[in-house]
């Protein structure tokens, strides 16, 4: 549990607390359903914790990336609701973020009630790049509040008005959330047992520099799928037809190929991947294809690792004693692509170790195909924190807090 004990009694207090509630959903307004509430769920415990302790707890969160004004798509009213039903208790809503809803609402909060104020990104002061623009947000948050607790582990890597300006402005403390997550993620880079093995998919290499670099002086075995595949394939001079390219990362791919064979850190890249013509959605039928990863026809994109390159994986992670994985290995929503998640996610549940799953993607790709979660060491709320802190970047969300 969080250590709130820096804030004093919070019974009567209003506490900010900024959760990470970015939850993907399906529909068009207001019929949205959310098709993963992880990230809600594991918000929980802190705002039940305060709420128990007495306090008045005014959530603050993002919904996506809207342009700094009100956008019906990306309201956070369906996640209030659903988090009002994990909670068992009514969630008040505002309908703004700090205006005379926000004001009211707070303002007609109980000791020990909950209120969620609408998408912080609503207002465009949220992500301003103007330090000043910025702080006049961050003051009138901080104007709804007598403390703060930064719980939204996925965006402390994001110098914003509700993750950094506003712990600088009032009490803070760091929520429960942002505490197991960092202590996890300590355990991945301080003195990991070995091997130590590093399973990373999802579409663009250029997404994964940072990790990739810092990783090839500390992982054992990286084991690369998702579209990223393709440009290390590329790098090796092979054809890889209409699948996802990025030419200006070419070279990079062949210079980290370079320095895991004189490091010794092994590389493994499939030797099989399923293809199809053209990329089904909708009520499209897919028409998946097992080709030699050497030899992608002109005409076919790949959409997920083959059976043989499952296995091969499989292996590599049979005897790993920590494993990190993030992103898919394919396009695991279309069910003709999604056995090389499948398979990696399979064989994470068997690692005798620390397994921890690192969030976005990769963390409701295990939920969708139905693993159960307490299989996993953890599952991180955030996939662009997680990369980032494996960078060895400091996260001014973390940073700010220490201060
Ligand atoms: C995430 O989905 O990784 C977090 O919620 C952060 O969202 P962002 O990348 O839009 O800042």
């Amino acid at each position: 549990m969080g250590d709130y004990s820096s804030l004093g009694d919070v019974a009567g207090k209003r506490v900010l607390v900024r959760s990470d509630l970015n939850v993907p959903l399906d529909g068009t307004p207001p019929a949205m359903r959310i098709t993963d509430d992880g990230r809600i769920r594991a918000s929980v415990p802190t705002i039940r914790a305060l709420a128990e302790a007495g306090a008045r707890v005014v959530v603050v969160a993002h919904l996506g990336r809207p342009k700094g004004a009100p956008d019906e798509r990306y309201s956070l009213r369906p996640v209030a609701a659903r988090l009002g039903e994990l909670l068992g208790q009514d969630v008040a809503f505002a309908s703004d973020t700090v205006g005379e809803s926000a004001q009211s609402v707070v303002a007609g909060l109980a000791d020990g009630q909950v209120a969620v104020l609408e998408n912080v990104r609503f207002n465009p002061g949220e992500t301003s790049k103007d330090d000043r623009e910025r702080a006049a947000f961050a003051d009138q948050l901080a104007s709804l509040a007598d403390a703060f607790v930064s719980d939204g582990f996925g965006v402390v890597h994001r110098k914003q008005a509700s993750v950094y300006d506003v712990a600088q402005r009032l009490p803070h403390a760091m929520g429960a959330l942002v505490a197991t997550e960092v202590d996890v993620l300590r355990r991945l880079t301080e003195d990991p047992a070995r091997p130590y093995v590093v399973v990373l998919g999802g579409s663009k290499v250029s997404d994964k520099l940072g990790v990739i670099d810092n990783l090839l002086g500390k992982a054992d075995r990286l084991l690369i799928g998702g579209g990223m595949v393709f440009t290390f394939l590329a790098a090796q001079g092979h054809e890889v037809g209409k699948s996802l390219l990025e030419q200006d990362q070419l070279d990079i791919c062949r210079s980290y190929l370079a320095r895991a064979a004189s490091t010794g850190v092994e590389i493994l890249l499939p030797t099989d991947i399923v293809v199809d013509t053209t990329f089904p959605s909708g009520e499209a039928t897919p028409h998946p294809r097992v080709v030699p990863a050497t030899q992608i026809p002109a005409d076919s994109l790949g959409l997920d690792i083959g059976p043989e390159s499952a296995a091969a994986f499989a292996a590599a992670l049979a005897d790993a004693r920590t494993v990190f994985w993030n992103g898919p290995m394919g396009v695991f929503e279309v069910d003709a692509f999604a056995d090389g998640t499948r398979a990696v996610a399979e064989a994470l549940t068997k690692v005798d170790g620390l397994s921890v799953v690192g969030g976005g993607d990769s963390a409701a790709a295990v939920r969708t195909l139905g693993f159960d979660e307490a299989a996993f060491g953890h599952i991180s709320t955030g996939g662009g924190a997680s990369l980032e802190y494996l960078e060895g970047k400091q996260l001014p969300g973390i940073q700010v807090l220490e201060d």
